[in-house]
């Protein structure tokens, strides 16, 4: 037994797969799957998404500077999975996956209303990586499912079947393990 050097590469697992939903000056609407997304602010709420420029979605969201991740659960797998091995410039993804777009409050992209949630988002910055280029967000709303909001008015969003993506494969989410700060919490 023992621990093999690799050369560098990505190796960030699991991470989410989300469906970024775009809409065209025309008013045609779009997704693309990103898993090269993250949160990277809380105040302001900014995320970042992280787009090959030959991807049809791209010019989109440079020319709007608007888009939507929509996080993807059980129901969403298998769109998920289509909306990223086909592109937008030869099908109508929402209408293949019978999808239905979700008109937003702050941005002019859809929504997916099969989503959990759908988190609008605003481009302030650009960044050309390398073979991606990444577009830093702030999140300027969000629509929540209200499936999910329990009798106390919580939003359930661990029980609404969230899936993640890990080594080329989709899970969805497994046993609870612990919550924040239960490592330091004294037992009762
Ligand atoms: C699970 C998964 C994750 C993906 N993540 C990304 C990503 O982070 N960035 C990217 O540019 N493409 C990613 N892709 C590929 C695009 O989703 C794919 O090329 C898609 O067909 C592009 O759609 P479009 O041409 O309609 O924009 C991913 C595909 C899958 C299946």
């Amino acid at each position: 037994m023992g621990k093999q050097n690799w050369k560098p590469g990505n190796m960030l697992n699991p991470v989410p797969a989300v469906m970024v939903s775009v809409t065209d000056e025309n008013g045609r609407s779009n997704i693309i799957t990103v898993a090269w997304t993250g949160t990277i602010c809380t105040n302001p709420p900014m995320v970042s998404i992280s787009v090959r420029p030959s991807r049809y979605s791209y010019d989109i969201i440079d020319r709007t500077g608007e888009f939507v991740i929509n996080l993807t659960n059980q129901e969403l797998v298998k769109a998920c999975d289509y909306c990223g091995v086909v592109s937008g410039r030869d099908v109508d993804k929402f209408k293949e996956m019978k999808l239905t777009p979700l008109p937003m409050q702050q941005v002019k992209a859809v929504g997916i209303a099969e989503s959990p949630a759908n988190i609008e988002c605003r481009v302030v910055e650009k960044k050309a990586l390398g073979s991606h280029t990444m577009f830093i967000a702030e999140v300027v709303g969000v629509t929540i499912d209200d499936r999910y909001m329990n009798e106390t008015g919580k939003f359930e969003i661990n029980e609404s079947g969230l899936v993640m993506y890990s080594h080329g494969e989709y899970f969805s989410l497994g046993e609870k393990l612990g919550k924040f700060g239960y490592s330091i919490k004294k037992k009762s």
